[in-house]
């Protein structure tokens, strides 16, 4: 292990992967996804994963794509959900599962059955909220009570949102669903988002963060006093910890930071 790849413990926030750089961290990111996706198979047959938006997993579903790693990922075997979605049709580029689609989801050999977006062209987004948790229900298996996906894949702004869990806003509220939808003053917008209680649910919740612009914020998070109203991130808990894969620069204000 290099001194651009270390693990950092953040104790009951979880831990810290330290790596050197973006292509590092989309690299990190692929051996995640293909790791937890393999024994998911291994284990039950199927792999269950949330994808998210954002820069990170765009880069890591290219190289996916590519030679080196698209044979060793069970395309066949797993089961694609999004953590958030924003209210655009499928074939809007702002789409989160239609970019992870045309990207490379539909080119190495996914089932289309196995390929879940959340219904944003058919109905209002409360409809499509409940529709997508009704999908979910139905299809991932419940561990504890609730579904349990093998890995969830989030990222965090630089205001501290994740998934859709945006600050201040009505679904950080929510304990009983586990899809809403979620107006953000903020950005004007509306999105469809996984709540908490479904996101720590996942047996491995993994935190996709890179470059400079994330480090005060991650270290507010990860340092500061818990204020999950101002910082959603907070609010991710899972039973075994969330991992941060995170850039060197992205580190860089860490108080547990230590190159
Ligand atoms: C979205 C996302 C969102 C994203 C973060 C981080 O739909 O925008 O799901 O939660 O992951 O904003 O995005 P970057 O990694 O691109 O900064």
């Amino acid at each position: 292990m290099s001194v651009h790849d270390r693990t950092i413990d953040y104790g009951d926030r979880g831990s810290v992967r330290v790596v050197a750089d973006g292509a590092a961290l989309a690299q990190a990111a692929a051996e995640t996804m293909i790791s937890a996706a393999t024994s998911a198979v291994a284990a039950r047959g199927v792999a269950f994963i949330a994808l998210s938006g954002g820069s990170t997993p765009k880069a890591m579903g290219t190289l996916l794509s590519t030679d080196g790693f698209r044979s060793r990922m069970p395309w066949q075997a797993t089961e694609f959900f999004w953590g958030d979605e924003r209210w655009v049709p499928i074939s809007s580029p702002e789409s989160n599962a239609g970019e992870a689609i045309r990207g490379y989801l539909a080119s190495v050999g996914v089932p289309e059955t196995r390929i879940h977006p959340a219904p944003t062209d058919n109905s209002d987004p409360a409809t499509a909220a409940l529709a997508y948790e009704e999908t979910i229900r139905s299809i991932v298996p419940a561990a504890n009570g609730l579904p349990t996906f093998d890995l969830v894949l989030l990222g965090m702004g630089e205001d501290g949102h994740t998934a859709s869990l945006f600050p201040n806003t009505a679904a950080l509220q929510e304990t009983e669903r586990l899809v809403v939808h979620n107006e953000v003053p903020q950005l004007t917008a509306t999105r469809i988002t996984m709540t908490a209680p479904l996101i720590n649910a996942g047996r491995q919740v993994v935190f996709l963060a890179g470059g400079g612009g994330k480090a005060a914020r991650l270290s507010e998070v990860l340092d500061g006093a818990i204020d999950t109203q101002r910082l959603p991130s907070q609010m991710i808990r899972p039973s075994a910890g969330p991992l941060w894969l995170v850039d060197e620069a992205a580190a860089a204000q860490l108080q547990r930071n230590r190159s």
